[in-house]
């Protein structure tokens, strides 16, 4: 059954069935929840115009676009767009895609049949690339035919992992690129050969997965895009409960990839009183062995300048358009990120399993007056010289560049 919905200022039609029952099984997809993490991609195009000073106006590649409402709402709610391609394998998709676009007065072309030698003609190259155009492929098979584009999106039911050597070899030198991963299973650690199979990083669950998930994402993206000479750097990245999305900026140039990719590193961590570190090998706390994980991109995740004007762009977009969903989530994802990138270490360090390994018998917070308060423990990190967030309220995850030493000491 199919059923006209709205998102953001967008009438969209889905099918009822995919709205219902959110599986990989289904052919046309969409996922309510998912507009949290749509309308975070309309703020990020709308604010990388002016963070990078771009001058031209961006061709966006959808390679997997369902329904269309991710596109069609670039098309609408940002101002930089000159054209999207839309493609999804599914040929019911393409159907509601086209119906969608109709809905929404976009003009587009259809490829009916993709000319592999269209290449060769410059104006046609020229025609159709300010063109929105929707194909009907299979991804990798599309991205190998078609224009390279300045900001690519890959948002799979699952992992990522297949699209992203055909999507480098067509993202512009200077361009973006999106990917969402819902594999969080390989990605956190919990299946531990997945991580080594799909992603290259041996991992393991532990508080700080949402992090080191995101870390583990980011590594293999960077190593794919070195091959090509490539430096993708991750400017936004967030983790949501159901999966993990980076946008990464690229650049050309073999000796900045030689420099970016000494910042992949071998993780260290003590199991016992919950050290971290990428110097030890010994844990100078409880002189416990370390364990190794990784390797992992060691750098800030996000760019805090950036999560800035997105903040600000969101204010805008929310006067544009009326009740705008998921505000609160919203917001709290890019302050969060601000928290998690202005300390410069890869990796919080966890109250909670300190005083678990410590077997000190307080909880923080506790309102009987005796007990510390987890704002006076940042206060006091604070008062000593050093910066200290709490990035993760489950396991009072701190980041924090006082020494691991020092903080165990404080509980
Ligand atoms: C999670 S949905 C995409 C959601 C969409 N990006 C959005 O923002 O709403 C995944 C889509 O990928 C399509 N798909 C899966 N594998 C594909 C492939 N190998 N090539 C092209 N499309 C594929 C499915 O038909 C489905 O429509």
């Amino acid at each position: 059954m199919l059923k006209k919905i709205t998102e953001s200022n967008t009438n969209i039609i889905i099918d009822e069935n995919s709205f219902n029952t959110i599986s990989k099984d289904l052919n046309i997809f969409y996922n309510p929840l998912m507009e949290i993490n749509r309308t975070i991609s309309i703020l990020f195009l709308r604010s990388i115009e002016k963070h990078f000073q771009l001058k031209n106006k961006l061709n966006i590649c959808l390679p997997l676009c369902a329904s269309g409402v991710r596109g069609i709402r670039i098309l609408k709610e940002c101002n930089n767009i000159n054209s999207v391609k839309f493609n999804d394998m599914s040929k019911n998709a393409i159907n509601i895609l086209i119906d969608n676009l109709k809905l929404n007065n976009i003009d587009y072309i259809q490829n009916k049949e993709f000319e592999n030698n269209y290449i060769n003609n410059e104006n046609k190259v020229e025609y159709r690339k300010n063109k929105n155009i929707v194909f009907n492929m299979e991804a990798n098979k599309f991205l190998h035919n078609t224009f390279y584009s300045d900001y690519i999106d890959i948002d799979p039911f699952g992992s990522p992992v297949k699209f992203i050597d055909s999507s480098l070899q067509k993202l512009n030198k200077n361009g973006f690129l999106a990917v969402t991963a819902t594999d969080t299973a390989s990605i956190t650690g919990s299946s531990k050969t997945a991580s080594m199979r799909r992603y290259g990083s041996h991992i393991f669950n532990c508080e700080n997965k949402k992090e080191l998930s995101l870390r583990v994402l980011a590594t293999h993206i960077i190593k794919q895009a070195a091959k090509l000479d490539l430096k993708l750097t991750p400017i936004i990245s967030y983790t949501v409960k159901h999966y993990a999305r980076i946008y990464f900026k690229s650049e050309p140039g073999k000796k900045k990839v030689d420099k970016h990719l000494e910042k992949i590193n071998s993780f260290y961590f003590c199991n016992k009183c919950r050290n971290y570190s990428i110097e030890l090998n010994k844990c100078n706390t409880c002189q416990n062995e370390l364990m190794s994980f990784g390797p992992l991109y060691s750098e800030k995740l996000s760019d805090i300048k950036l999560i800035k004007i997105m903040l600000s762009e969101f204010e805008l977009l929310k006067k544009e358009i009326n009740n705008l969903n998921f505000q609160k989530e919203i917001e709290f994802i890019l302050n969060n990120q601000i928290e998690y990138n202005s300390v410069n270490l890869p990796f919080g360090y966890s109250i909670s399993k300190i005083i678990k390994y410590k077997n000190i018998n307080f909880e923080l917070n506790k309102p009987d007056g005796r007990t510390p308060k987890l704002d006076d423990i940042i206060n006091l990190i604070k008062e000593k010289g050093y910066d200290a967030y709490c990035v993760d309220k489950k396991y009072l995850l701190i980041k924090t560049n006082m020494p691991f030493k020092e903080f165990y000491e404080l509980f």
